[in-house]
């Protein structure tokens, strides 16, 4: 970080971290080491349902606690307006599918706004020891299993055929089906393509430099909020459509070599219509 940050951002960035490590454990430590294996019954998406419901409660809590005219987006139905001007657009597990089979891509995402812009990001990702972190014009850092932090720039130039890029597929199957076809005609293309299974991830591994290009249809505001922040302090470009900010249309970032040329073929092959 250079400039020194604005105490209200600063102020937001500590509870954003506060809340998401306090869940990150949770969600770590709470989950039925038997999960995997009840998740060929129906039960264990309940099991999910109930500890993405106990991580949101307890960022809510935490958070109101201490400021408690703030608002706040969850995706898990923490939803009011607030009368600060500040509001908490939260993922508190990012990557279900993920955490259900015990595979260890999967975050806490909390970001902050103020009248509407984001101005702090945290997402943690407590199984791979890792959080990553933004504020407003005050850079992206990640703090993990080194000490200190981690200044995030994504990777240098490289051209579209040369990169690696991340997507992900919706829960809707007629959705997911279209999403293949795009899919499809794109890995010809790029060098690869991933799926990792968390927006917020995805986004964070752009600003790590571990990938060049990440998009996807059908995202809603909690998926993106603080991983958009983090991507655009590390250099990345993000939007949705061209001229347009994410989306549930596109959401799009890459690497500013790999934005654009990705945002053109995305829309040749349609990307964005039914
Ligand atoms: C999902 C993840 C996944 C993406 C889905 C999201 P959830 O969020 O971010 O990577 O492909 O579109 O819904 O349900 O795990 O919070
Ligand atoms: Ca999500
Ligand atoms: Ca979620």
């Amino acid at each position: 970080m250079t400039a020194p940050l604005d105490p209200l951002h600063s102020e937001l960035l500590h509870l954003a971290q506060e809340a998401a490590r306090q869940a990150g454990a949770l969600l770590r430590d709470g989950r039925p080491a038997d999960l995997a294996v009840a998740a060929t019954k129906s039960s264990p998406v309940d099991v999910v349902t109930e500890m993405d419901l106990a991580a949101e409660k307890l960022i809510v809590d935490l958070i109101s606690g201490r400021r408690p005219d703030d608002g706040f987006l969850g995706e898990e139905g923490a939803s009011t307006e607030g009368t600060s001007g500040v509001r908490w657009v939260i993922d508190p597990l990012d990557g279900t599918v993920n955490y259900l089979y015990g595979l260890p891509t999967w975050a806490v995402s909390i970001a902050a706004e103020v009248d509407g812009e984001t101005v702090a990001g945290v997402v943690a990702a407590p199984m791979r020891g890792e959080t990553y972190q933004a504020v407003l014009g005050g850079g992206a850092w990640a703090t993990g299993a080194w000490e200190g932090e981690r200044p995030l720039v994504c990777r240098p130039p490289a051209p579209l055929d040369q990169a690696l890029v991340s997507t992900g597929f919706n829960y809707v199957t007629e959705v997911r089906a279209r999403q293949a076809e795009i899919a499809a005609r794109l890995i010809p293309l790029v060098r690869d393509i991933r799926r990792g299974g968390s927006a917020a991830i995805d986004l964070c591994d752009l600003a790590c430099g571990r990938l060049d290009g990440y998009y996807e249809r059908g995202l809603h505001p909690w998926d993106v909020a603080a991983g958009d922040l983090i991507a655009r302090e590390a250099g990345a470009v993000t939007g949705g459509r061209p001229g347009e900010h994410p989306s549930a249309e596109l959401t799009l970032a890459g690497t500013p070599a790999v934005f654009e040329p990705l945002q053109r073929l995305l829309g040749d092959f349609g990307a964005w219509q039914d």
